[in-house]
């Protein structure tokens, strides 16, 4: 299908499991007719995630699946990225492994955006870890998944400066405010590759 601009149109999926700033910003760059892709669907591991509201109030399909009970589930959520023709999964903030049959079944088509810059500070507490280690600049990256934790190629990064004065709470914004410029942008550069 293709665009007014004459770009194409891949459909991809944003796998969250909470707030869903990401996901809003992801959405509201596609509105804005500048991306290559479209959100099809958005699928959330928490059935209260405020991201799937939001998801809705844009009349995009949305999701809730317990991922805990990983092997059903797993079969069904590929079964449903293949009826949306799914191109590419995004992970925006989605706090679940994804189980390896998973991610070889989707194989080099699930993305995610992780608040350091990698290899640095994989995991959880990034910020709490940038303050403790007395770093100078921290930043998101956005990586493909592979079965290890944080630790895919990486497609895109950007670094933001700190200080002595910022708190976790301070960081978290400043790198959120970049996510929210980098993942858009990121997500058309491998549809491009495609
Ligand atoms: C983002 O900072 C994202 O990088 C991080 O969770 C936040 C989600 O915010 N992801 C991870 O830590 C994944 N390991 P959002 O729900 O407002 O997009």
């Amino acid at each position: 299908m293709k665009k007014s601009n004459g770009k194409l149109n891949y459909n991809i999926a944003i796998f969250i499991s909470g707030r869903g700033s990401n996901l809003k910003s992801i959405i509201k760059s596609s509105l804005k007719k500048k991306t290559l892709y479209k959100v099809k669907i958005v699928i959330s591991n928490r059935k209260k995630a405020e991201g799937l509201l939001f998801a809705k109030k844009m009349g995009i399909k949305n999701y809730f699946f317990d991922f805990t009970k990983s092997k059903k589930i797993g079969g069904r959520v590929l079964n449903l990225l293949k009826k949306n023709s799914i191109k590419l999964v995004c992970l925006a903030g989605f706090m679940r492994i994804l189980p390896s049959y998973f991610i070889k079944s989707f194989n080099g088509k699930i993305i995610n955006i992780h608040p350091s810059l990698l290899p640095k500070y994989k995991g959880l507490n990034t910020h709490e870890k940038v303050i403790l280690n007395n770093e100078i600049y921290t930043g998101c990256t956005v990586h493909y998944v592979n079965k290890f934790l944080d630790s895919g190629k990486i497609i895109a990064q950007r670094k933001v400066r700190i200080t002595k004065k910022d708190t976790v709470k301070s960081i978290e914004k400043k790198v959120l405010k970049i996510e929210h410029k980098v993942y858009p942008k990121a997500i058309d550069k491998v549809l491009s590759n495609l």
